[in-house]
């Protein structure tokens, strides 16, 4: 999804070879957005397992412990139980994070979950979540990650209570489901970039023009409903390496990638640094003050290519601490994403209360294991062990590692 827009950033800086440039441009112009494609439904032939809640191993740390310990800070350690949902038991896991249903055949992935150093992480208690948010409005704000991160709440949630969907749009990339014995209301709202786009690509992910970006320009979309929100989510990030025009003050400023040579090239990632300022100003300016929890960069893990071009992911565990360090591009995001997260904190004091790190990245980066790989599609290699199938090493399966977004998102939620 986008990344090899960064392999092009590096040929464009070398301008070498335009020719095989402007063919890498189209391909990425064509396939600029990832499409999950659908299939249709099956009955699922993958065993549904047992959930049974584990604490029992290191019940004797801490209760409260979370407190003053760093969640973001551990190793993944074996979990024999697994996880907290099956699919057959959760209506809320789409067709491409199905990975059991489309018949990925390894399950310890499912078998492992985050120790923080200093503390002991339960799983999400979904009574006591439902309870703390009774009431409350939680808005998850970005990318199809975010729908990701979502779904496997309401998952997580679906023991106690089914959310009821009350309303979709953008083609039903946003959505809201209410949950009525507590009156949570859940609101995810599709805006990859935050700010202000056109973008011009149809119901196939097929991009007919660059896209315009308004730098310094919130999407009145989250904005607006900002007020009633009392918890938010946002992420960003995925989308900014994709080929875009780049305007501040209502004036072109550069670009990145465009095929407008009298253009100025521009960075992707000093793009994603304006918009954070925007994002982090908005909030601290803002006299509404939820709890806002900006979730860090989702490490995407494909290796022997891009998505576009045969990569894949095939491993079956996670790594160990300080066995990967990610790419070039998950770093520089990251770092990005850190600075500007910094420069707002020491900015306003009072921000700290409000404004937070979901710190995902360094738990992410260690499953390799967890996206959908070629089980994006139902059953790929039924008809040809050796298909040519596209891979997702960006999305994460369901159950799966996010669960354990939500596990941490619960503990700061509910101690707040
Ligand atoms: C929600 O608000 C109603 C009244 O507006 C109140 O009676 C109820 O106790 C509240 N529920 C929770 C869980 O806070
Ligand atoms: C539900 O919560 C909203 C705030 O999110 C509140 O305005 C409304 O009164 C609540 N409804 C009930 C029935 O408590
Ligand atoms: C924005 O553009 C207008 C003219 O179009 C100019 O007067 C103004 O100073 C600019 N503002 C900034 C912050 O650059
Ligand atoms: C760049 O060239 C296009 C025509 O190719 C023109 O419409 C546009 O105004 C030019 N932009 C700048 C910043 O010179
Ligand atoms: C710093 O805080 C002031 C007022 O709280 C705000 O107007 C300004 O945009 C903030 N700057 C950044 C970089 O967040
Ligand atoms: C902060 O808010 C005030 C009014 O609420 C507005 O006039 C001002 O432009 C805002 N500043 C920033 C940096 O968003």
């Amino acid at each position: 999804m986008g990344f090899s827009a960064w392999e092009l950033w590096h040929a464009l800086q070398k301008k070498s070879n335009q020719i095989i440039l402007k063919l890498l441009l189209s391909a990425l112009l064509v396939g600029l957005s990832f499409r999950l494609f659908f299939f249709p439904t099956t009955p699922s032939s993958s065993t549904p397992f047992l959930a049974i809640p584990n604490a029992a191993e290191d019940s004797t740390v801490l209760e409260s412990g979370t407190e003053q310990c760093d969640l973001f800070s551990g190793e993944w350690i074996p979990n024999p139980a697994g996880p907290a949902y099956s699919t057959t038991s959760c209506p809320f896991i789409e067709d491409p994070q199905n990975c059991l249903k489309n018949g990925r055949p390894d399950t310890g992935y499912l078998y492992w979950r985050w120790k923080p150093h200093d503390c002991y992480l339960p799983p999400i208690d979904a009574n006591k979540f439902l309870q703390a948010m009774g009431n409350k409005t939680l808005a998850l704000i970005g990318d199809s990650i975010l729908n990701n991160h979502a779904r496997s709440l309401l998952c997580l949630l679906a023991k106690v209570e089914l959310g009821e969907e009350v309303y979709h749009g953008d083609y039903f990339k946003s959505r809201t489901w209410h949950f009525p014995s507590h009156n949570f209301t859940l609101s995810l709202i599709w805006s990859p970039f935050l700010v202000k786009a056109d973008i011009f690509e149809d119901e196939n992910g097929v991009s007919k023009s660059e896209i315009q970006l308004y730098l310094d320009t919130l999407n009145s979309k989250w904005t607006s409903a900002y007020p009633t929100f009392d918890y938010v989510v946002i992420s960003a990030g995925q989308w900014f390496p994709k080929t875009a025009v780049y305007w501040e003050n209502n004036t072109v400023i550069g670009c990145h990638y465009c095929s407008r040579k009298n253009l100025t090239e521009i960075g992707f990632p000093i793009a994603y640094g304006k918009v954070l300022q925007k994002v982090f100003s908005f909030v601290a300016n803002s006299s509404h003050k939820p709890l806002i929890l900006y979730r860090t960069w989702t490490p995407e893990h494909f290796e022997n290519g891009e998505w576009w071009n045969g990569g894949s992911c095939k491993r079956t565990r996670p790594y160990r601490k300080g066995e990967y360090d990610g790419k070039d591009i998950d770093r520089m995001m990251y770092r990005v994403e850190l600075e500007e997260f910094e420069r707002a904190r020491a900015n306003g004091s009072e921000d700290s209360r409000h404004l937070r790190l979901l710190d995902t990245y360094p738990l992410s980066l260690l499953r390799p294991d967890g996206h959908s790989g070629p089980y994006r599609q139902f059953r790929p290699f039924d008809k040809d062990k050796n298909a040519m199938v596209r891979n997702d090493c960006l999305h994460w399966c369901l159950p799966g590692p996010v669960d354990t977004w939500n596990d941490i998102l619960s503990e700061i939620v509910t101690n707040h």
